[in-house]
């Protein structure tokens, strides 16, 4: 029995054990995966008790993406990058493994699910959060013309520009100076849609081929989605696809076998 869980707070409504206990059965391989409310306070000390008592691996989210990548040994270079992690293993040694899972989940949505290339293509970030910084070096590897990040706060949009100056010459803009560019594909990656709203941008970044990506899902259509639809986006989807296949990134991780993924976002849909 592979000992796997969630680590959040809070984590009630989280949907990864039902999506692991499916992945599981379609592979045939014994797991027990169980969702962990856990205060930030008591993170680091949860983290070692769960290894120390034989747990294989770990999803996190939020609010513990940062101190998971401060406790973990960065799995690779764009690890270190994003400097969130969403996936915890042990390797070898018995060493603590951080990786992130969240971007080539959303490429593998976008590409496999949505039939959407962003090689060459002109994209829109609106945040500049965590999210955004566990995305963009899985967006920036696929070789997108151009990435424009927006943000309420810019100082927040010029961290990240001098973060990822190495590996990319990100735009950064204000909201209410966008309209000037039209954009492939637009990315939500803003928390605003909890509470149903979306930041203030005009519809002129939008041509007859963008299309619309929310990071965030819920049962009806999100804010964005909304507006990407009244606008005529020639798609706009939530990210429940996404959060299916990170999972499958991260069921790699520690199986070794990768799962698929359609019969369970159906399931969730
Ligand atoms: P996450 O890990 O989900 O990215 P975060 O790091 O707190 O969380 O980032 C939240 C993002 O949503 C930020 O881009 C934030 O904008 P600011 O950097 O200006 O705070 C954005 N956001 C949240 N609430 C917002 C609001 N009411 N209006 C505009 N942007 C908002």
């Amino acid at each position: 029995m592979i000992k796997l869980g969630v680590v959040g707070h809070p984590i009630a409504h989280s949907k990864s054990p039902l999506i692991h206990r499916q992945f599981a059965e379609q592979l045939g391989v014994a797991i027990e995966y169980e969702k962990y409310d856990i205060k930030p306070r008591d993170f680091d000390r949860f983290i070692s008790d769960f290894f120390a008592g034989g747990g294989h691996g770990l999803n996190v989210t939020l609010p513990h993406k940062e101190s998971a990548f401060l406790l973990s040994s960065p799995a690779t270079k764009k690890v270190s990058l994003a400097k969130a992690v969403n996936t915890l293993s042990l390797d070898k040694s018995g060493e603590i493994t951080g990786n992130n899972t969240d971007g080539a989940g959303l490429v593998r949505d976008l590409s496999d699910n949505h039939g959407v290339d962003i090689t060459n293509k002109k994209l829109l970030i609106l945040g500049a959060g965590g999210a955004v910084r566990g995305i963009l070096p899985s967006l920036i590897e696929m070789g997108p013309s151009i990435i424009t990040v927006s943000n309420r706060t810019m100082a927040k949009a010029e961290i990240l520009k001098t973060e990822f100056e190495t590996l990319y010459d990100l735009g950064i803009q204000p909201y209410e100076e966008l309209g000037k560019d039209r954009f492939d594909l637009i990315i939500n990656a803003t928390s605003m849609g909890i509470d149903g709203q979306m930041p203030n941008v005009s519809s002129a970044v939008l041509a007859a081929t963008t299309v619309c990506y929310d990071l965030m899902y819920a049962t009806e259509p999100t804010a964005f989605v909304r507006w990407g639809q009244e606008k005529h986006a020639e798609l706009a989807v939530d990210g429940l696809g996404m959060l299916v296949e990170q999972a499958a990134e991260s069921f790699a991780i520690w199986t070794g076998q990768r799962p698929d993924t359609k019969l369970v976002y159906q399931s969730l849909r």
